[in-house]
């Protein structure tokens, strides 16, 4: 057992209400029930269950540390169960997340999302948890790095000691396992070179220069695990926020830009992403455009005090009308690209089989036609 604090969100979808747009209540229900269980045992202590679009979001805290088998084995339970209820009212895609049928000692690389980090307490420590639907790990790159690393963004770069000497990222490359380390300011250029693909290279934690955790996010790519499309990753992000670390209006001001993302429909097309409360949270024009929530709490001894719903702010108004004009002009583009993704980015949906189909129709071009 750890003497710091771990705070771990854990999500699945486990069935989608109705199609892959929300939650069904009975679900939020069994899961908070299930760990309201483990509460008493003394394994958890303290926890919220939400939701985010069709995914099932176990937000906990504990003192076990990070990737540990007792309380990944729990998330794993908490999703089987809340599986059978889906189950049972034949909601859509039950058990899509959980991509294998046993469980195997962490949920890494078997379904769900994972954010996890350790931490001592602060004299007070606010932290945000971000968590986004209908999109994937790479969606967190852009806003990690204008909170910690973009003067334009942060101004407690500039002008706030605690914070001037800059940060270290963390990035890994999804393909192929691997990851390195940046130091901001003096790295910065080195950094955008890989985060700007956000495809491949996520920003998996930022800390101090010191080395304490400042921020985490889930890099799972469901695709890549399963070897098909299986949905998309839906990624959540754990931010601690003042002090030595951006305040919280430094935090979610990134969001206040349409950034575009990719998933939306199919987990095919990119599209902004819409910074709304959880009520909202809900997507389903074109099954999207993609959401992005965030919940903000005190930990106090461990309790998570909140949460306050920080999107649920008129100050975000104006971000999410030019995400529906975005999201208009990049719907009247069909099936073409930009809107599309890329082909080689295609590859994680379902069209590699209707190319499959199609691969014989095609034939070799007569031998005076000039090709490129
Ligand atoms: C995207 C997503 C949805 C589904 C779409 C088709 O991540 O979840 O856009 O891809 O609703 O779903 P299926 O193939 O399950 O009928
Ligand atoms: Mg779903
Ligand atoms: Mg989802």
């Amino acid at each position: 057992m750890s003497e710091k604090l771990t705070l771990s969100v854990i999500k699945a979808d486990v069935g989608g209400f109705v199609g892959h747009s929300a939650i069904h209540p009975d679900l939020i229900d069994t899961a908070r029930m299930a760990l309201e269980e483990a509460r008493q045992k003394g394994w958890l202590i303290d926890f919220h269950v939400t939701a985010c679009g069709d995914d099932l979001q176990l937000i906990m805290t504990h003192s076990r540390g990070v990737d540990d088998v007792e309380i990944h084995h729990l998330a794993w339970q908490v999703f089987e169960r809340c599986t059978a209820i889906a189950r049972k009212l034949k909601l859509y895609g039950a058990g899509q997340d959980l991509l294998t049928d046993a469980f195997s000692g962490n949920v890494r690389g078997m379904g769900p999302g994972v954010a996890e980090m350790e931490l001592h307490e602060r004299e007070s420590e606010p932290v945000i948890i971000f968590m986004a639907d209908k999109t994937s790990a790479g969606a967190w790159n852009l806003p990690l790095f204008r909170m910690f690393a973009d003067p334009f963004n942060t101004a407690g770069l500039v002008i706030s000691p605690s914070m001037h000497e800059g940060f270290r990222f963390e990035v890994h490359d999804v393909k192929q396992h691997k990851r390195i380390f940046f130091d901001t300011p003096a790295e910065m250029y080195d950094l955008l070179v890989f985060i700007g693909a956000s495809g491949r290279y996520v920003i998996k934690a930022v800390y101090t220069r010191d080395g304490e955790i400042g921020a985490v996010s889930s890099t799972q790519r469901l695709a890549l695990i399963a070897g098909k499309y299986v949905g998309k990753d839906d990624p959540v992000c754990i931010v601690r926020s003042q002090g030595k670390f951006p305040a919280v209006g430094e935090v979610l001001e990134p969001f206040t830009m349409p950034h575009i993302v990719e998933g939306w429909m199919r987990g095919s097309h990119y599209g902004p992403l819409m910074p709304v409360p959880v009520r909202q949270a809900t997507p389903s024009r074109f099954d999207g455009p993609p959401r992005v929530a965030a919940l903000g709490f005190q930990l106090a001894n461990g309790g998570l005090i909140g949460p306050r719903d920080l999107f649920d702010d008129p100050g975000f108004d104006e971000v999410r009308r030019q995400v529906n004009v975005l999201a208009d002009q990049l719907r009247r583009h069909g099936a073409f690209e930009p809107h599309r993704l890329p082909m080689d980015e295609m590859e994680y949906t379902t069209l590699p089989q209707v190319m499959e189909k199609l691969a014989e129709r095609w034939e070799a071009l007569p031998d005076e036609t000039v090709t490129v």
